[in-house]
């Protein structure tokens, strides 16, 4: 409980103190809606620590596409220190979930 109650409070924080639309400009238009549909924007920004690690930070680990798009689906917190654990999120389709990761993919 303690560590879900953090972890609201973490995204409340995230989403008032770094504006909830002036974040989602920040995606190139392809990206935006699905990082809108599923609130991806929330947590993420493109090249900065938000709720949860920078799309840029995730592209260095070198994952395979498929790899992001499972997890995706199945979040694994250890492999970030210091942040609270990201939901698993069940409901992005397959093929959306491979675009993302394929744009996350081509970040430098
Ligand atoms: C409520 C906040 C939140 C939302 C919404 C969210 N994330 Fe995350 N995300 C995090 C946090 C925190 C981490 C780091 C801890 C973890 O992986 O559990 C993370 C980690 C990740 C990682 C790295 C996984 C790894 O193990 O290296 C990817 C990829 C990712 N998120 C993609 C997405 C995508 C795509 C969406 C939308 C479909 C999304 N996230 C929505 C908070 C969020």
């Amino acid at each position: 409980m303690k560590k879900i109650s953090k972890f609201i409070l973490a995204v409340t924080l995230g989403t008032f103190a770094f504006g909830f639309q002036a974040n989602a400009e920040d995606f190139p238009a392809d990206i935006k809606p699905l990082m809108q549909k599923y609130t991806c924007f929330a947590c993420h920004k493109v090249d900065a620590r938000l709720v949860g690690p920078a799309y840029t930070e995730v592209a260095k680990k070198k994952y395979s596409n498929a790899k992001i798009v499972e997890l995706i689906a199945n979040p694994k917190p250890e492999n970030w220190p210091g942040y609270p654990p990201m939901m698993a999120l069940k409901n992005v389709p397959k093929a959306d979930a491979m675009k993302i990761a394929a744009w996350i993919n081509s970040l430098k």
